[in-house]
């Protein structure tokens, strides 16, 4: 066994529609091609209808299922009420969504335009409640008890410095998901989301560790765990979400990184020390302990 393999038996997702937004690309088509292995009826959707496309005739070399790519701009309503219409029309129903469309990239913020902020912004949290509010609609008109997944980052909650439009718009997303997974958890409609770590992927690495930087930084160097996130690990903990082995948990965020967020602990910085400094030290604090006892 081994995490590079799926983990759900073979019907996990069977005869569940999902829309992956951004599933062209990254982990979006990770995440598809895993779902449709565990049975899913998958509609993918982003802006470039060429890309979908290539991606969807790939999944279907590989399972044989039929993928359903619909070109949306996640900022435009209409084009999303549109994906929605094309699943129903094709797949009868839609059961779940996993909001996975993103926009980023590394800048000092003071050089930002109030344009690129918005980009980044609109694409991350005005995509994530426009598709989340067009589906929760009809999931409540229809009493369809639907599943959402939001990708989300570990910043959202730490916050982090040149990603400032990314990490407000991803905070935004987190307060959705868990005001939301509480006023609709009545119809039966669960919403979580994911924290990933580092997982490579080209749209982002092109992004937040061009060239110029991953020259000079190594991430796993970071990572408590020494490594990125293996795709498979991601896709595993998303078809779990989307599944029904899940129904009683919502409104939960999973972070899966490696231990990177926890670098923030005061005194992990110890982890320098040597074996040797380490007997140093121990004699020192026993040495303290000890005259701390005597009469003064
Ligand atoms: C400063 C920049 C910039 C940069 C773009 N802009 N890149 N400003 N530094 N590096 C500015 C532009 O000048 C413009 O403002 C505005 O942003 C919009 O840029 P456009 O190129 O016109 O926008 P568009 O073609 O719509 O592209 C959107 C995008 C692009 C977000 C800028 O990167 C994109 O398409 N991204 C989609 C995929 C993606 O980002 N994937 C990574 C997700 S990874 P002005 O005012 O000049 O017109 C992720 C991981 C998080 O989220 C955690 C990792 C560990
Ligand atoms: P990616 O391959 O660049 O995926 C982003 C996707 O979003 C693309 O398929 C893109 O397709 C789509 N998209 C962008 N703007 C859109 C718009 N306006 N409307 C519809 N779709 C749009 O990057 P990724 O690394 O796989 O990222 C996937 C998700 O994981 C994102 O939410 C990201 O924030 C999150 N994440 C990634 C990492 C990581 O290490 N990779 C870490 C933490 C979180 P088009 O260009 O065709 O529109």
């Amino acid at each position: 066994m081994a995490y590079t393999e799926g983990m759900l038996r073979e019907d996990a997702l069977k005869a569940k529609t999902i829309i992956i937004t951004g599933g062209g690309t990254g982990l979006g088509k990770s995440m598809a091609r895993y779902f449709l292995k565990l049975g899913a009826n998958i509609v993918i959707c982003s802006r470039r209808l060429e890309v979908l496309e290539k991606t969807a005739e790939e999944l279907n070399a590989e399972t044989g299922a039929e993928i359903l790519c619909v070109a949306c701009d996640v900022r435009k309503t209409d084009q999303i009420e549109n994906v929605i219409a094309k699943a129903i029309e094709k797949f009868g129903k839609v059961d779940g969504l996993v909001n996975n469309s993103a926009g980023n990239f590394i800048s000092p913020t003071e050089r930002l335009s109030y344009k690129a902020v918005d980009v980044v912004v609109d694409i991350v949290l005005r995509g994530t409640y426009y598709f989340t509010l067009a589906l929760g609609k009809y999931w409540i008109e229809n009493k369809i008890r639907g599943t959402v997944l939001n990708i989300s980052t570990t910043y959202a909650w730490t916050g982090s410095g040149w990603v400032v439009p990314s990490a407000m718009a991803k905070a935004g997303v987190l307060a959705m998901t868990k005001s939301l997974a509480f006023e609709w958890a009545h119809y039966g409609i669960r919403l979580n989301a994911i924290a990933p770590g580092p997982f490579p992927t080209k749209g982002a690495w092109d992004r937040l560790f061009p060239e110029e930087l991953s020259k000079k930084f190594s991430f796993e160097s970071r990572i408590p765990l020494s490594r990125g996130g293996d795709h498979q690990e991601l896709a595993n903990l998303a078809a779990y979400l989307m599944s029904d082995f899940s129904a009683y948990m919502t409104g939960e965020v999973i972070t899966l990184d490696g231990g990177e967020v926890l670098a923030a602990g005061q005194f992990n910085f110890l982890k320098e020390v040597s074996d040797d400094q380490w007997d140093a030290i121990e004699d020192q604090i026993k040495n303290a302990n000890r005259d701390s006892k005597k009469p003064e």
